[in-house]
């Protein structure tokens, strides 16, 4: 039946899960997985949260959709903490990355066009990056097997190679509007940002260069900051949001600085479900439990701890020898290099009742809730460390 009606874009798949709570899930054979992936780095409160429910579920009974042609409580009340938690200005709301992407590529040239400046609209962005499926976020994807067979891609940007800091000095003039980048380049192989690339970013600002940074996979808490470009000293010009957003319902959001949202008019962008009432209700209940006295520093503590258990597990593993490690990432985005077949781990690890995600050509990936407990991160090594025995 899934062959059938199902478009292969993903590929086959063969383990159907049919309930989660907190950092577990079950396939519809009564099967318990620890679950490292979280829908791809979304719930970062892991499943069915009790307060991600229970707002959900009022909102649900109050109103479900009524479109931005009203004036929305939830929306507006999300707009103002998020502006408030994140030290920006203004809030759009969309419903994925790549569509939050999309809307900030549009919101930085417009604004060059504002300021009279309408040959700025060059974009660059980097190597191994990933953006997005629509057709601006796919031209800044700096990854061939993601553009391949779609051309002609929109014009206007300019990929570049990751953490050469010379290259970004040397690719803008005066006709760049914006850099687009990732503080961790997390799809294309937790590849972090070094400290001259961000450096050479603030120069490219001072050039009156944008700077979105595209923190759909590391913000909200995943690397254990709101913001992971803030912990590399950048201020950017507009923040891209989504994955974690809608504590796993469809939510994205771009927020812009005052200077950039002067120059978006009634008319110039929109969507129909963006801001949607319980997705943004959802939105509310995760940064509520984000913002909590202790929440992240508890959330880094637990991270520090898996990293050093990781550590020693590659390090043990790879004494043997066996192609294990480095550990790579921040906080809950982790995982280690793995010099064998990804594909064939990732089974052995299902078979330990563990689910992990892949990321670039030679990442095990493990995106766990940020609750996850101590006992949880000790079960995650020892079901690791046999899938690697395996
Ligand atoms: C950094 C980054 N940007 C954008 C996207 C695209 O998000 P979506 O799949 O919600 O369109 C992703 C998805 O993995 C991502 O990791």
């Amino acid at each position: 039946m899934e062959q059938q009606h199902l478009l292969q874009n993903y590929g086959p798949r063969d383990l159907t899960l049919v309930r989660g709570s907190g950092s577990w899930v079950w396939d519809d054979k009564g099967n318990q997985y620890l679950d490292c992936v979280q829908g791809v780095a979304v719930n970062a409160l892991g499943h069915a949260h009790p307060a991600v429910v229970a707002a959900v579920q009022a909102q649900l009974g109050s109103l479900m959709h009524a479109s931005n042609l009203y004036l929305l409580p939830t929306q507006m009340k999300l707009a103002e903490e998020l502006c408030g938690a994140m030290g920006m200005d203004a809030a759009f709301f969309c419903n994925s990355g790549t569509e939050a992407n999309e809307g900030a590529i549009k919101f930085a040239r417009r604004h060059w066009q504002d300021q009279g400046k309408a040959g700025k609209l060059g974009i660059l962005s980097f190597t191994h990056s990933f953006h997005g499926r629509t057709y601006a976020s796919m031209a800044a994807t700096g990854q061939e097997k993601i553009r391949k067979g779609f051309g002609p891609l929109p014009e206007g940007f300019r990929i570049l190679p990751v953490n050469d800091s010379g290259a970004l000095r040397a690719a803008v003039n005066e006709d760049t509007a914006a850099v687009i980048f990732e503080p961790i380049e997390a799809e294309g192989g937790i590849i972090p940002m070094e400290p001259a690339m961000a450096q050479a970013l603030k120069e490219a600002q001072a050039r009156g260069v944008l700077l979105i940074a595209d923190e759909v996979q590391t913000g909200f808490g995943r690397t254990g900051e709101m913001l992971a470009a803030r912990a590399l000293g950048l201020e950017p010009d507009l923040i891209t949001l989504a994955k974690p957003l809608g504590g796993g319902l469809p939510l994205g959001a771009v927020l812009l600085k005052k200077s950039i949202a002067d120059s978006i008019h009634a008319g110039d962008h929109g969507s129909t479900f963006g801001g949607n009432p319980v997705a943004c209700a959802a939105g509310l209940a995760v940064l509520g439990e984000l913002r909590r006295e202790g929440f992240l520093a508890d959330a880094r503590a637990r991270a520090a701890k898996l990293r050093g258990e990781l550590e020693a597990l590659v390090t043990r593993k790879a004494a043997n020898g066996a192609p294990w490690g480095p550990v790579v990432g921040k906080g809950f985005l982790t995982g280690f290099r793995y010099g064998g077949d990804l594909g064939a781990f990732q089974k052995a690890c299902r078979e330990q009742g563990l689910l992990v995600h892949r990321a670039g050509q030679d990442v095990v990936r493990l995106l766990p809730a940020l609750n996850i407990s101590h006992e949880e991160i000790g079960e995650l090594i020892d079901r690791l460390e046999k899938a690697m025995v395996e």
